[in-house]
C-alpha cells in the first residue's frame, strides 16, 4: 500500500489550483440516471470516489467516458436505458454516497434494490432520513437482508418532506428523486451547503424546476422528463480550506485559485483570528503567515455556513503548534476525532472528552509514522507533517486518494517536501 512521506520545515510559496468538489461531483454523476440523454460534467476531479461511482453507474446502464481536453477534465455520462436497478453491498460499502442512486433509480424506472451502506469510522451515519424522503414521495420501501427494496411502479408523487434535522445527503437525495415526481414537493429544514446549489443548477440545466437550494426550503415542481446538459462542478471548498490551513501551518504565501470566495468564510475568519493574513481574490484567496506563531482559537462544527466538519481535523492539526489552548467541538459526527491519537504520535498535546477536544499548542512536533483513518483525518496528518521535525510517513493513504487530487504535486509545487512511496518499495519523488 502506498504511503506519503513528508519532511517538515519548508514554507509554502506559490499557487494551488482548486479542483472540482468531490462531494458535489458524486451527486451530479448520480443525476445522469434521470435522463436518457448525455450529461457532461466539466471541472471534474479525478478521485477514487468518482471512479467508484463510475463503476457502479456503469453496472446500472450508464456509459461513463472521461476525457481531458483544452477545457479541462470532463466526464460524459449517458444512460440510454437503466439496465439494472441493483446496487450491491460491495460497491455501496466502499463509498456511502453510492446509496444516493436509490432515488434516481426509482424516479426513472419505478424500482431499485440498493444495499444499506452500514457504519463508517466517523459515526453510525444512518440513512433513515433518506428513506423517509423517498417513502414520502410515494415509494414502497422494504428492508430485507441489508438491502432497501423500493418500488413506485406508477411513478413518484410530489410531497411535503420535513427533516427533523439538517442532512446534506438526505436533502440531495430528496431533490434527485423529486424532480421527476408528479406534482410539487417541498423540502423543509433542507441543508444549505453550496453543493445543494450546484445540484439545483445542474438539475435545472437538465430541465428540472428546482428553487430555493441554499435556503432551508427547497421547492421542486416535477417534470415528466429531463434532458441532457453540460454543467461545471463547483470548486471544492474543503480542498480550498485544507490548503488554506496548510499554508497557515507551514508559513509563506499561497494563492488558492480556481475557487470561489464566500464558501469557507467560517474557516477564513478563524484563520484571521489565529493570526494568519487572508486576502480574498476574485477566484479564491491568498493566505500569508510570515514568522509569527499563531494563537489558539476555538471552533465548533456546524452545518453551512458554520465551520465545516470536513475541515475540523485540519484545523486541529493547525492548533497543535499554536500558542495557548484551543477547544474543538464536533457536533455533526459522533466519532470524528480519530486523528487526535495520531497527531499525538507526532508530539501534539490533545485530550478528547465526548464531542470536545482540547489542544494545547506545543513548540515543535516531531516526525513519526502515523496512520490515516479517514479522508480528512489523513490530510490533517500531512498538514502536521509539514512542520514536524524530520520525516513523517502517513500510511493507509487510500483514504487520502478518495478526496484529494494530486496532493503531493500541488503541495510540492509550493516547496513542500512531500513524496509518495509506492507499496513497500523505495521512495519516489
Ligand atoms: C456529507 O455527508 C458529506 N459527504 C460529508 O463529507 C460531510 O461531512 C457531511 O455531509 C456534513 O457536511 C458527502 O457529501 C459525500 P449528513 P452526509 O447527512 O450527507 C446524521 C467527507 O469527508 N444522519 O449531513 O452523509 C448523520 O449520521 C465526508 O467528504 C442521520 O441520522 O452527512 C450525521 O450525524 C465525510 N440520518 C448528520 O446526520 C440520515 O438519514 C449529518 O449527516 C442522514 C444523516
Amino acid at each position: 500500500m502506498d504511503r506519503i512521506a513528508i519532511i517538515g520545515g519548508a514554507q509554502l510559496n506559490g499557487t494551488i489550483p482548486v479542483s472540482g468538489a468531490k462531494n458535489s461531483a458524486i451527486k451530479l454523476m448520480a443525476a445522469s440516471l434521470l435522463t436518457d440523454e448525455p450529461l457532461r460534467l466539466t471541472n471534474m476531479p479525478r478521485l477514487a470516489d468518482t471512479r467508484f461511482l463510475g463503476k457502479l453507474l456503469t453496472r446500472l446502464g450508464v456509459q461513463v467516458t472521461e476525457s481531458d481536453g483544452p477545457d479541462g477534465q470532463q466526464t460524459l455520462l449517458h444512460a440510454p436505458e437503466i439496465t439494472s436497478g441493483f446496487a450491491p453491498y460491495d460497491l455501496v460499502r466502499q463509498m456511502r454516497a453510492s446509496f444516493n442512486v436509490l432515488g434516481p433509480l426509482v424516479a426513472r424506472s419505478g424500482q431499485a434494490k440498493v444495499s444499506l451502506p452500514g457504519g463508517c469510522t466517523i459515526g453510525a451515519r444512518p440513512v433513515d432520513l433518506h428513506l423517509q424522503a423517498i417513502e414520502a414521495l410515494g415509494a414502497k420501501i422494504d428492508l430485507h437482508e441489508g438491502y432497501v427494496y423500493a418500488q413506485a411502479p406508477r411513478g413518484l408523487k410530489g410531497a411535503e418532506i420535513r427533516f427533523p434535522f439538517v442532512s446534506v445527503g438526505a436533502t440531495e437525495h430528496a431533490m434527485l428523486a423529486a424532480v421527476l415526481a408528479d406534482g410539487v414537493s417541498v423540502i423543509h429544514n433542507a441543508a444549505c451547503e453550496p453543493e445543494l446549489v450546484d445540484l439545483q443548477e445542474c438539475l435545472n440545466a437538465m430541465g428540472a424546476k428546482v428553487e430555493g437550494a441554499g435556503t432551508p426550503t427547497v421547492t421542486i415542481t416535477g417534470v415528466p422528463r429531463l434532458h441532457g446538459a453540460t454543467h461545471a462542478v463547483i470548486p471544492d471548498r474543503i480542498e480550498m480550506g485544507t490548503y488554506a490551513v496548510a499554508a497557515a501551518m507551514a508559513g509563506g504565501e499561497v494563492r488558492l485559485s480556481n475557487a470561489r470566495p464566500g464558501l469557507i468564510d467560517a474557516l477564513l475568519d478563524k484563520l484571521k483570528e489565529a493570526g494568519a493574513s487572508v486576502e480574498e481574490t476574485a477566484d479564491g484567496c491568498i493566505i500569508r503567515r510570515n514568522g509569527q506563531r499563531l494563537t489558539a482559537v476555538d471552533i465548533e462544527t456546524a452545518p453551512f455556513p458554520g465551520f465545516a466538519t470536513d475541515l475540523q481535523a485540519q484545523f486541529m492539526a493547525l492548533m497543535t503548534t499554536a500558542k495557548g489552548e484551543s477547544r474543538i467541538r464536533e457536533t455533526i459526527f459522533e466519532n470524528r476525532f480519530m486523528h487526535a491519537p495520531e497527531l499525538m504520535r507526532l508530539g501534539a498535546d490533545i485530550s478528547v472528552s465526548g464531542g470536545e477536544a482540547r489542544v494545547r499548542g506545543v513548540d515543535q512536533l516531531e516526525g513519526a509514522q502515523v496512520m490515516a483513518t479517514d479522508l480528512r483525518a489523513s490530510v490533517s496528518l500531512v498538514i502536521a507533517g509539514l512542520v514536524a521535525r524530520g520525516e513523517t510517513t502517513v500510511s493507509r493513504i487510500y483514504h487520502l486518494d478518495r478526496g484529494f487530487e494530486r496532493l503531493e504535486e500541488k503541495l510540492g509545487a509550493c516547496g513542500a517536501q512531500v513524496r509518495r512511496i509506492k507499496g513497500d518499495g523505495e521512495a519516489e519523488l
